[in-house]
C-alpha cells in the first residue's frame, strides 16, 4: 500500500505516530512561510505542514502542489496548535508534520472547484463525471447508496429471500412506458427489449417454486427524465408466494422504516404508517402519493355552493363538478400580484381558474366576520356560505381560502399541487421528518380518453378485488385492484399488487384491455402457459433505489445525484458521447438501415 492510513481517520489518539498518507491535493494555502495542504482520500480531508527548514526537499515540492495532484506524503501526526482545531472536520483536531512528499500525478486544472459542493452546471458535471464524483457531497451519496442496499441484503436475507438475478436481454416487459430495443444479429430482423422492470420474471419465479425472490434489478424505460425519473434505473424488486395484500403491505412499510431508522437515525418516522384508500388520498390531499408532514387538508365545499348566487361555483356543480379548496394560514393579505401568481399556477396546473378568499385578521374570530372583512373575486357569496366555508376546511380569520371549481380527478390534483407549493411557500414541511404512508385501493382500470379503451393503473397482471370479478363485463371502470404504494414526502417510493395466477381470468383483463387473443399469445404466451402448471397465489412490489437514496440524503437535488454514472436531462450521457451513431459494419451484421431522420420525435 502507498498508505499507511486513510486521511480521514486521523484522531488526537494518533499525535506522535509517523504516518503515510495518499490522496488528492483539496487545496493548498502558502502562509506565514509555510505551505498547507488538505489532503484528500477517499476517508475525508486532512491538514498536512510543510516547513522550509524541518523538510526542505518536501517543501519545495510542496510549493508546486496545485488541486487535484496526487500525492504520497510523509509525516508525523501532532495536535494543531492552540486555538486552529476545526471543528468543521473530523481531523480537525490535528495536523501531519510532513518530511517526505512524492508527486504520483500532475492533474490539469480542473473544470470546476472539486473542494466545494457548489451548484455546477450539470453537462459539465456529466462531462468529468469523475471530477465530479470526487466532490465530497457526491462521495458521500454514494456511499449511503451502498449502505441502502446493504441493509435491503441483509434485512431479507434475515428473512430468508433469496436474491436472483434475471435477464437483461429479454422480450417486452410492459409497465406503460416505450421498450428500448436490442436488434439481435443472429436473428436477424428480430429485437430483445430491455426490462421495464423484471415483472413477469419474478411471477414466472413463484411458478418456479420460489416462495420469496428479491433482486436489486436495474430497469429500463425510454421516457423523458425529470427530476425524479430516469432512463435506467435501479429497482428493489421483490415478490412472495402464498400471501394476501396485507402481507405485503406489511413487510413493505416495516423494510422501509426499518432502513430509514438505520441510514438517518436523526430523521424523524412518524409511526405508525398511515394508510388511505386511493380515494381518501385524492380527497384530502389530492395526490395519490401525498406529502403528509403538514396539514392544509382540502376540504368538499360543493354542498354549500350548490344553491348560491355565485353561478360559477352553483353552475358547476350543477354541471357534476365539484368545488374544493383548502385554507392557507395567515395568507389574507398576501399582495394583489402574488395572488394572481397563485391563480397562474393554478391554470398551470389544469384548473380553468382559481377563487380565493381573503379572511381580515381583524374580524377576530369567524362569528364576528362581516363581509366587511372579506375580500374576494366572488362578490355574489354569501356571509352564509363563506363562514361555512371557512369552516369545512377550518379557516380562521387572517387566513386565505382557495378554491378550485371544476371536474374531477383534475380540481383535485391541480390543489393537491397548490397544497405542496403553499406547504413549501410557508415552511410547513418539516426536513427532518421522512412520512411514510400507504396508499391502497386504487382502480384497477384507467378510460384512456385518446385511444378509446381501458388501461391498466398499475399493470394488467394485478388482481382485482376477489368479488370485483363479476363487474369486469358490466362495469370494469367500478373495479378496484389488490394494488398499493409506499409514499414519503410526496414521493411514491414503491408499488406493487397482488397478481392474478389462473390463466382465465388474466386472459379476461387482457381482452378487456382491447389485446386480440392472437396479440396475447405472442406477447405473454409464456406467462400463460405457466400458469396452467400450478402457479401459486402471489404478489410482491418493487421501490425505485435512487428516488429512496434521493430522500435519504439532504444532498440530493435530484435522482441523479445519487447514481455513479447517468444520463443528463435529455438522457445523453456527455462522458462517454452516448448515444452515439454506429458504423456502417455493425448496422450490415445487424442487418439494419436508417430511415431518414424523422423531426417528430414521437414518429421516430
Ligand atoms: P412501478 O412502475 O410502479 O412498478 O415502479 C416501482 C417503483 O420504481 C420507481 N420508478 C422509477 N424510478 C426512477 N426512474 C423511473 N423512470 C422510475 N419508474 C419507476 C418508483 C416506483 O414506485 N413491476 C412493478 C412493481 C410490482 O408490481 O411489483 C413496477 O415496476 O419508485
Amino acid at each position: 500500500m502507498l498508505k499507511s492510513i486513510g486521511c480521514g481517520s486521523l484522531r488526537l489518539e494518533h499525535a506522535g505516530q509517523t504516518i503515510s498518507l495518499a490522496g488528492w491535493v483539496h487545496r493548498r494555502r502558502d502562509h506565514g512561510g509555510l505551505v498547507f495542504i488538505d489532503l484528500r482520500d477517499s476517508t475525508g480531508i486532512v491538514q498536512v505542514v510543510f516547513h522550509p527548514e524541518e523538510a526542505p526537499e518536501a517543501f519545495g515540492v510542496a510549493e508546486r502542489f496545485r488541486a487535484e495532484w496526487v500525492a504520497q506524503i510523509t509525516g508525523t501526526v501532532r495536535p494543531r496548535p492552540e486555538g486552529t482545531a476545526n471543528p468543521n472536520l473530523g481531523t480537525g483536531d490535528v495536523e501531519v508534520l510532513a518530511s517526505a512528499t512524492v508527486v504520483l500525478n500532475a492533474a490539469k486544472t480542473p473544470p470546476f472547484d472539486v473542494s466545494q459542493d457548489a451548484p455546477v452546471d450539470e453537462l459539465l458535471r456529466m462531462r468529468y463525471r469523475y471530477l465530479d464524483l470526487r466532490r465530497p457531497f457526491m462521495r458521500e451519496n454514494l456511499r449511503m447508496r451502498h449502505r441502502v442496499v446493504k441493509f435491503i441484503r441483509d434485512y431479507l436475507d434475515e428473512r430468508d429471500f433469496v436474491e436472483i438475478e434475471t435477464p437483461i436481454l429479454i422480450k417486452s416487459t410492459p409497465e406503460g412506458a416505450r421498450d428500448f430495443l436490442v436488434p439481435s444479429r443472429i436473428h436477424q430482423g428480430s429485437f430483445y427489449a430491455l426490462p421495464q422492470s423484471p415483472q413477469q420474471l419474478k411471477q414466472l419465479l413463484m411458478v418456479a417454486g420460489t416462495d420469496r425472490y428479491f433482486q436489486i434489478a436495474r430497469c429500463f424505460r425510454d421516457e423523458d427524465p425529470r427530476a425524479d425519473r430516469l432512463p435506467e434505473f435501479t429497482q428493489l424488486d421483490l415478490e412472495m408466494a402464498f400471501v394476501d395484500r396485507d402481507d405485503i403491505i406489511a413487510l413493505m412499510s416495516d423494510l422501509y422504516t426499518e432502513l430509514i431508522q438505520v441510514i438517518r437515525p436523526d430523521k424523524h418516522v412518524p409511526l405508525p404508517v398511515p394508510h388511505f384508500t386511493h380515494q381518501e388520498a385524492m380527497a384530502r390531499f389530492g395526490s395519490d402519493k401525498p406529502d403528509i408532514r403538514f396539514g392544509l387538508e382540502i376540504a368538499d365545499f360543493s354542498s354549500i355552493v350548490a344553491g348560491s348566487e355565485f353561478k360559477v361555483f352553483s353552475g358547476v356543480v350543477a354541471g357534476g363538478g365539484v368545488v374544493k379548496g383548502f385554507a392557507a394560514p395567515g395568507l389574507a393579505s398576501i399582495p394583489r400580484r402574488q395572488a394572481d401568481e397563485l391563480v397562474e399556477l393554478a391554470k398551470r396546473h389544469g384548473a380553468r381558474g382559481l377563487v380565493t378568499i381573503a379572511l381580515d385578521e381583524a374580524a377576530g374570530s369567524l362569528d364576528a366576520l362581516t363581509l366587511d372583512h372579506v375580500r374576494t373575486p366572488a362578490r355574489a357569496l354569501s356571509l352564509d356560505e363563506i363562514k361555512s366555508i371557512a369552516t369545512a376546511c377550518g379557516a380562521a380569520p387572517g387566513d386565505l381560502v382557495l378554491i378550485v371549481a371544476g371536474e374531477e380527478p383534475q380540481s383535485s390534483s391541480t390543489l393537491g399541487q397548490l397544497r405542496l407549493h403553499m406547504g413549501e411557500r410557508l415552511g410547513l414541511a418539516d426536513p427532518n421528518t421522512i412520512a411514510l404512508c400507504v396508499i391502497s385501493d386504487f382502480p384497477l382500470f384507467d378510460w384512456n380518453e385518446n385511444e378509446n379503451r381501458w388501461d391498466s393503473v398499475h399493470h394488467p397482471f394485478t388482481a382485482p378485488f376477489d368479488d370485483h370479478w363479476e363487474r369486469l363485463d358490466s362495469d370494469p371502470g367500478n373495479m378496484t385492484a389488490k394494488a398499493y404504494d409506499l409514499a414519503a414526502n410526496g414521493y411514491e417510493l414503491a408499488g406493487g399488487s397482488i397478481r392474478i395466477h389462473e390463466r382465465a381470468r388474466q386472459e379476461s383483463i387482457f381482452r378487456t384491455l382491447g389485446h386480440s387473443p392472437e396479440n396475447v399469445e405472442a406477447q405473454f404466451g409464456h406467462l400463460l402457459e405457466a400458469f396452467e402448471y400450478g402457479a401459486p397465489p402471489h404478489g410482491g412490489f418493487a421501490g425505485g433505489i435512487d428516488r429512496l437514496v434521493m430522500i435519504l440524503s439532504d444532498k440530493a437535488d435530484s435522482i441523479r445525484d445519487t447514481i455513479a454514472f447517468t444520463k443528463t436531462q435529455i438522457g445523453a450521457d456527455p462522458l462517454f458521447g452516448a448515444p452515439s451513431p454506429v458504423d456502417q459494419y455493425q448496422l450490415d451484421q445487424l442487418g439494419l438501415a436508417l430511415a431518414p431522420r424523422s423531426p417528430d420525435p414521437e414518429k421516430q
